[in-house]
């Protein structure tokens, strides 16, 4: 046996959780096929620039998260894994020009994601998330559209108590003056900081709000809360937003001291939250807009917005809800013979029966044809087709425990194939 063990974080999803992960990626194409926003697979590495610049050097993403690839032969760049995909898709959209197409340009990705984090239950060093982005429009009806297509993914599944936490982060014109409120309201308790939370003090007050830190937490208690002080630009398209949920009846609560641990957000931000989980499962996704990033990375100003969805956390709150999806059974008809050499025959038959829409399997052995016919009961099988010494088929029918004659091979394979309609 070898010692190998996967990494620390890095998971081989077994059964049920691999289809029920498979089965949330495809209700997350499927969801945004439906509303719209065309999909698009990104490099799971970049410059590490980019992300850099996007996500924010200070960010705990960046600063502490980021898997580095050390650059080879000529290419003197330094890549990195991608840790979220925002940043990646905007350098799509300004690479391919998407400026030119009709705005705002929609669109989705599942992507598998790395982080170097500290592994816990629902925080993995590998982790996929469903993103959605909807890039040239700064107007607050497409907040209604992303924040309502997210909750409405989650709800569908089966999530149905998900909750909305929405704030607002305002912008390069009222956030400095509200940071500087923030940091003269932390400062006085300077000394009980924690170090982390001291160099938050000052390079970015914000993320006190987000600290676990007791002496962060106790004095974020009374902070002044953003809200308070936004500009009237900021205000008026929170306010929207805000009624525009109301309307829509997607559950939401204000949270004036939410902030995102990612520093391009403007505005609007909001995380999908499951009441009643442990620590950090319960955050299942979470968005905002980063009115600013594509000017940030090369681009005209364009404003936009989008959210990520972690499916690792979803398929976690399925199974704690006992949600997740039924595995697939094993094939309904086994391919079976008698004579040892007849194994290529029974698997060219196999293959006819799932061209022609059945699911099916050759039993490969040269064992007997008693143990053949237990290993398809053992399989839930409903049929066994079995291969004659003189070539021809019998059809043996598992759940009425009955077996025709042998007969000839069209015949006998279009039987097969009635009858797992019938009891299928
Ligand atoms: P984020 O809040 O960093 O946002 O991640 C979104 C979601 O990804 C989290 O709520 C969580 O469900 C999942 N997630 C994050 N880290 C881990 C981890 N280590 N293990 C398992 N799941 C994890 C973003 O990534 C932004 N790019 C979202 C966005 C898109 N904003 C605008 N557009």
């Amino acid at each position: 046996m070898s010692g190998f063990q996967s990494p620390r974080g890095l998971r081989d999803l077994l059964e049920p959780l691999a289809s029920a992960h498979g089965w949330a990626t495809d209700r997350a194409w499927a969801a945004a096929d439906a509303a719209g926003y065309a999909r698009i697979e990104l490099p799971i590495a970049e410059e590490s620039a980019l992300f850099e610049r996007a996500v924010g050097g200070t960010s705990d993403i960046v600063s502490k998260e980021l898997y580095r690839l050390e650059p080879r032969g000529d290419d003197a760049i330094t890549l990195a894994l991608r840790p979220e995909a925002t940043a990646g898709a905007v350098r799509a959209y300004i690479q391919h020009g998407m400026r030119s197409q009709p705005q705002p340009v929609r669109l989705a990705t599942v992507a598998q994601l790395f982080r170097y984090d500290r592994p816990q239950k629902g925080r993995y060093r590998q982790f996929t998330q469903f993103d959605i982005e909807a890039i040239g429009d700064g107007g607050p009806g497409i907040d209604l559209e992303v924040i309502e297509l997210g909750a409405a993914y989650l709800r569908e599944l089966g999530l149905t108590d998900v909750q909305v936490h929405l704030n607002s982060v305002g912008c390069a014109t009222c956030r400095p003056a509200y940071v500087e409120t923030l940091r003269a309201h932390f400062t006085p308790a300077a000394q009980e900081l924690s170090e982390v939370d001291q160099s938050r003090l000052a390079t970015n007050p914000l993320r006190l709000l987000d600290s676990k830190e007791p002496a962060a937490v106790k004095r974020a208690a009374s902070a002044p809360v953003i809200t308070d002080h936004l500009c009237a630009d900021c205000a008026a398209h929170h306010a929207a937003v805000t009624a525009g949920l109301a309307t829509i009846g997607v559950t939401v609560l204000a949270a004036p001291r939410l902030v995102r641990g990612l520093d391009y957000y403007t505005r609007t931000a909001w995380e999908y939250l499951l009441p009643g989980e442990q620590g950090q499962q319960g955050a299942l996704g979470g968005g905002g807009r980063y009115d600013g990033l594509v000017e940030l990375l090369g681009g005209t100003p364009t404003p936009a917005i989008g959210f990520a969805i972690g499916i690792d956390r979803v398929v976690l709150a399925l199974e704690a809800r006992g949600l997740l999806p039924a595995v697939a059974g094993g094939p309904a008809i086994v391919v079976a013979g008698i004579e040892p050499d007849s194994v290529a025959d029974r698997v060219a038959i196999a293959g006819q029966l799932r061209a022609a829409g059945a699911s099916a399997r050759a039993d490969v052995s040269t064992r007997k044809i008693g143990k053949q016919l237990e290993g398809a009961v053992r399989d839930g099988a409903l049929a066994v087709i079995i291969v004659e010494p003189d070539g021809r088929l019998t059809l043996r029918d598992l759940v009425k425990a009955n077996q025709a004659e042998p007969a000839e091979r069209g015949g006998v394979i279009a039987a097969a194939l009635r009858l797992v309609q019938n009891e299928g």
